[in-house]
């Protein structure tokens, strides 16, 4: 037994699963998850003294890669200072006005400690602005685990085959109404229902929690006319898409303003956080200004936000959003091209530098029924296959993969390698009668 299913075991007589959180698991994929030690730019180092290529780059913080230098500096700097005072201190004030300067339509934020606490905040909010209840999200969209949200979900819901979570009571559940993604007119027809009930629509704009899907053009202006006339927020949960995609939120390259936005992930730098933000006419209902109550005793914690703001600072200075979305465009044709030659039913997405591989030759793939078509069983076989390769992905069908600045085009190489020699292992089981 290695030293993972070593560890594994002793976790799971502790932790419900072995895990603290469920995508870690490998239920989807069989068996058992590998402990990372250590990690270095684009490479992970098990608990065996393996090396990996990590794609999956701690579910999307990682845009600079591990232990980028300057990061580490900052944080050890932050920590030396104290590492959390319950005070006000000078970096929460810095980053409100980093965030505000590079997404100016942030008119005011609220620091929090995960892009659960985002959400959450952001419907609280949403309800107590609007005076109404209901919630509208999309099939397959994963927005944390706040109650109300796990209806319907993406990522580790929909990994779990179980997309709707026990221990929601009735009531909440039925507060949110499901939607199709990338479907406008069902939404307009919900409303045409109960427009006076409805208090916001909340949305991934680019998903990634079904794995990677687009919006179709005119969708989210779609949703923002619409949520506007009849009075409901528009929220933008960009937990994953802020930042991801340039140096600012998706709301600004796509040129549609939401009521509120949701943030996490990159603006911690791999340290715990999240943030919303948006409309100060909305955001002045918090606490205490407000009637709307949100705390946290870590919030605005001086360590992750001294990690954030090196890291946005990084990013606008370097901007590396062209050469991550020509890494992700490199994968996403050759895996395209080599199944394609190979007749895999298999088609390889991506935006910027994220990017999903979908075990399914249906076209398009624009919502959950379509994404559904995917055949899980195969996607675990190439899961095992490139991490035997030395290429950690996430272990999901339904999830994005990501590169960092830290990639280079051997990564990149060593990527396509691993997915030919999985197309020839597939060919030839295929071939002699065993797939
Ligand atoms: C779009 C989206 N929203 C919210 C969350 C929840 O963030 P956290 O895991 O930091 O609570 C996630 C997590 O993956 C996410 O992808």
């Amino acid at each position: 037994m290695n030293n993972s299913s070593k560890l594994f075991e002793r976790a799971v007589k502790l932790i419900p699963g072995g895990v603290n959180s469920p995508v870690r698991a490998f239920n989807s994929v069989g068996g058992t998850p590998v402990y990372i030690e250590r990690g270095e730019g684009a490479y992970i180092f098990d608990a065996d003294g393996n090396k990996y290529i990590d794609f999956c780059g701690s579910w999307g913080p990682l845009i600079l890669g591990h232990s980028r230098p300057e990061v580490v500096e900052a944080i050890k700097k932050a920590a030396e200072q104290g590492t959390s005072f319950g005070t006000c201190s000078r970096r929460e004030v810095e980053m409100a006005e980093l965030l505000n300067r590079l997404v100016p339509y942030l008119e005011m934020l609220r620091m929090l400690s995960s892009g659960t606490e985002a959400v959450m905040t952001a419907i609280r909010l949403a309800r107590g602005f609007t005076g109404k209840q209901k919630i509208i999200k999309f099939d397959g969209c994963y927005h944390g685990h706040t109650d109300c949200l796990l209806v319907s979900a993406g990522s580790g819901l929909l990994t779990s085959g179980n997309p709707s979570s026990a221990g929601v009571s009735r009531q909440v559940a039925s507060d949110v109404i499901v939607a199709p993604y990338n479907n406008a007119e069902a939404v307009q027809k919900i409303f045409d229902l109960s427009a006076k009930e409805i208090a916001a629509v909340i949305v991934e704009p680019v998903a990634g929690n079904m794995g990677l899907v687009k919006p179709l053009p005119g969708f989210l202006g779609r949703l923002r006319t619409i949520t506007e006339k009849a009075g409901a927020l528009l929220i933008f949960d960009e937990v994953i898409n802020g930042f991801r995609l340039g140096p600012t939120t998706y709301g600004k390259i796509c040129g549609i303003t939401p009521d509120l936005t949701c943030l996490g992930k990159i603006i911690g730098g791999g340290m715990p956080i999240g943030a919303v933000g948006g409309k100060s006419e909305i955001m002045k209902n918090l606490a205490p200004v407000g009637p709307v109550y949100q705390a946290g005793t870590l919030s605005g914690n001086p360590v992750a936000l001294a990690a954030g703001i090196e890291t946005l600072k990084i990013l606008e200075k370097e901007n590396p959003y062209p050469r991550l979305a020509k890494l992700a465009e490199q994968i996403s044709s050759g895996i395209n091209s080599i199944s394609k030659k190979r007749g895999l039913k298999i088609s390889c997405v991506s935006e910027g530098g994220m990017f999903t591989v979908f075990f399914t030759d249906r076209k398009p793939l624009d919502n959950l029924d379509e994404i559904k078509s995917c055949d899980t069983a195969k996607f675990a076989e190439f899961f095992h296959c490139m991490l035997n390769s030395g290429i950690y992905l996430s272990p999901s069908q339904f999830e994005l993969d990501f590169v960092s600045t830290a990639h280079e085009e051997k990564e990149i190489d060593a990527f396509l390698e691993a997915f030919m020699k999985f197309a020839s292992l597939h060919i030839s089981l295929k071939s002699s009668g065993r797939s």
